[in-house]
């Protein structure tokens, strides 16, 4: 008898208890850049050294970072349903914690492509620098998804969520689309699940449990209503 099917979307809520910052609590300012300047396709083409340099130094920390509770109760969730991670997150938390489906919608930090082929991909070792070229002499760059640039996992991520029986959303603001429009694949009869530390806006989207607490004691509470719906 083949499992539920869970899926769940994270954004970088999840990650917050790891010491990763947030976006949106970083007020526009990350680590210390505007967002403009190192996250988006014009920031690459304008100034790639200084995208490089934001990048390794947020792969450092991610490589610093441990997995907290709340990804661990997601692993652990892979024992009684079918869990689907989808992730806006780039690091790799949730591999790190156990989750054996983990898809990212917005790339991954510990990785990094030719920026003249997007199917030249390769795992970064130390930093990435200005002159490292991939074997089609391209630079490389982060396998990162950047603002202006499309997002080619979400079709896999919808039709994930159209085949869902439960889904449940971990620390995201719903404000980055299209991994925010994500919760309207999810047909009307599927129970939705949200915990964040302050709830995001979401549509009268119906039958949805609402927990409004950091990630890792949020996950205490859903995972009893998860289990109910276990036959
Ligand atoms: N536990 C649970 N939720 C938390 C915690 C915590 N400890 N700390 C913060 N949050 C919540 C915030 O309330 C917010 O809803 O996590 C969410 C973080 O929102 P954002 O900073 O906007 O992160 P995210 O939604 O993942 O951003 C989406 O935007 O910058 C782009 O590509 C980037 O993937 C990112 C995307």
């Amino acid at each position: 008898m083949s499992k539920m099917k869970l899926v769940v979307l994270t954004g970088a809520g999840i990650s917050a208890e790891s010491g990763l910052k947030t976006f949106r609590d970083s007020d526009g300012l990350w680590e210390g850049y505007d967002i403009n300047e190192v996250a988006t396709a014009t920031a690459w083409r304008r100034n790639p050294a200084l995208v490089q340099e934001f990048y390794n130094l947020r792969r450092r920390g991610v490589r610093e970072a441990k997995p907290n509770a709340a990804h661990v109760a997601l692993a652990e969730l892979e024992n009684d349903f079918d869990v689907s991670i989808v992730t806006q997150n780039i690091d790799d938390l949730h591999e790190r914690a156990g989750s054996t489906k983990v898809l990212h919608l917005h790339g991954e930090i510990l990785k990094m492509r030719s920026e003249a082929n997007e199917s030249l991909v390769y795992p970064v070792e130390g930093d990435i620098k200005m002159g490292d070229r991939a074997e089609d002499g391209a630079q490389l760059r982060p396998h990162i998804v950047w603002f202006e640039e499309p997002v080619p996992m979400m079709e896999k991520a919808a039709i994930l969520a159209r085949h869902a029986d439960l889904f449940l959303i971990v620390g995201t603001s719903l404000v980055v689309y299209p991994a925010a429009g994500l919760v309207n694949y999810v047909p009307y009869h599927v129970p939705k699940f949200v915990v964040d530390k302050k709830l995001p806006y979401l549509s009268p989207v119906q039958n949805i449990v609402a927990i409004e607490k950091p990630a890792t004691e949020g996950m205490k509470e859903v995972i009893p209503h998860l289990r109910k719906y276990l036959v």
